[in-house]
């Protein structure tokens, strides 16, 4: 049956695949819900949008996202708390990031209203899906691609705005060893670093995969000119604590400029703790190392909250980080405030909760 809303059309499933889901084990991004919102981009303009059944589609193979990689996305969470009331975190800043990739990817900006209303829309069709409990979550993807068929070199006519949904688990996640970049690079001065396209994350794979033969999970990507600068992680920034303070990079576009990450340089402020936003030199951190007084390194991000870092390799330097998995740690606070805000658990002084009624 097809019901309106104000400005998108809702072609609800007639079946659910819920009950085949085992929500204990839950492998990330491979599940997704029984809708998806879509809005098509044409003749100069977003068309009406519409969330229908989750379900595959076909485009041309001249479709030029596949091609150029013209094509940006987000990710953000939706959590319940034990009342069944179901939140957001900061979601209009993955909205603004959302338009910031799109425009450096020369891709139309999309309609906040839209936005909003269709995020709504989707979670409350498929709230079923978001199960209460820390951790637990519902994995929001928005994205946009380039679907005119047509192989030139140039951005696209048309496009797809879409939003699909995947159940995550809450899991723990042990601490990870990284390299330190000595020869590739994420991202360049004036490149697109600071926007979430695609193939950001495509041209991290190789180097990722080389790093993984040598036993480290993740790679500390440095800037392109010097490497000798620290940047961030493949999906998170960083962190670095040298006896009591936090260090992390300033944004550049170079970085992406991450929502977690801001949310803790706000929570140390609230927190008393101080956090120094500027370059971080590789030596600095080594020697921190060998001196003793670096006490953690963790990567922030929506997807695991806090990862810590239990080890990083520079050269042919290996480094144990001593304060890993402390009961102290600041890892550990950061997440569990942060987890407490986005469950609805501890007050939200800053209004970064946002309800889905
Ligand atoms: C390259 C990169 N850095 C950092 C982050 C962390 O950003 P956020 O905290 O907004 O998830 C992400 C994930 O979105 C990312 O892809």
């Amino acid at each position: 049956m097809a019901i309106q809303t104000e400005n998108i059309s809702i072609e609800k499933s007639t079946t659910t695949k819920i009950n085949e889901v085992d929500f204990s084990k839950l492998d990330f991004g491979k599940v997704f819900t029984d809708h998806m919102f879509v809005c098509d981009y044409e003749n100069g303009q977003w068309q009406a949008p519409k969330i229908m059944p989750y379900q595959a589609m076909t485009f041309e193979p001249s479709a030029r996202v596949f091609h150029y990689g013209q094509a940006v996305f987000e990710g953000m969470k939706a959590y319940k708390d034990d009342h069944g009331k179901v939140f957001l975190f900061r979601p209009e800043q993955n909205f603004e990031r959302i338009n910031k990739s799109s425009e450096r990817l020369a891709m139309p900006a999309f309609p906040e209203n839209y936005f909003f209303e269709g995020l709504e829309a989707l979670l409350k069709l498929d709230s079923d899906w978001i199960k209460p409990g820390l951790g637990n979550s519902l994995y929001i993807r928005p994205f946009v691609i380039a679907t005119e068929p047509a192989i030139s070199a140039s951005p696209a006519n048309t496009y797809r705005f879409m939003i699909i949904c995947s159940p995550a688990q809450s899991y723990y996640n042990s601490p990870v060893r990284v390299l330190v970049a000595e020869q590739f690079s994420r991202s360049a001065n004036g490149g697109v670093g600071a926007a979430k396209a695609a193939g950001n994350y495509a041209a991290q794979f190789y180097p990722t995969s080389l790093a993984q033969k040598e036993g480290f999970q993740q790679i500390i990507w440095t800037d392109a000119d010097t490497h000798s600068f620290l940047e961030e992680a493949g999906t998170m920034n960083v962190f670095f604590r040298v006896n009591d303070k936090l260090i992390t990079a300033p944004v550049s576009d170079r970085i992406l400029d991450g929502i977690t990450r801001k949310s803790i340089i706000q929570l140390a402020e609230d927190l008393g703790i101080t956090c120094e936003v500027r370059q971080v030199k590789v030596d600095e951190i080594k020697q921190a190392a060998k001196d003793g007084s670096l006490k953690e390194v963790f990567g922030a991000g929506t997807a695991a909250v806090i990862s810590e870092i239990s080890a990083f390799q520079h050269k042919d330097e290996l480094f144990e980080i001593s304060g890993v998995g402390a009961e102290d740690s600041y890892a550990k606070l950061f997440k569990q405030t942060l987890l407490n805000i986005q469950y609805n658990v501890s007050d939200d002084a800053h209004g970064w909760r946002r309800e889905v009624k």
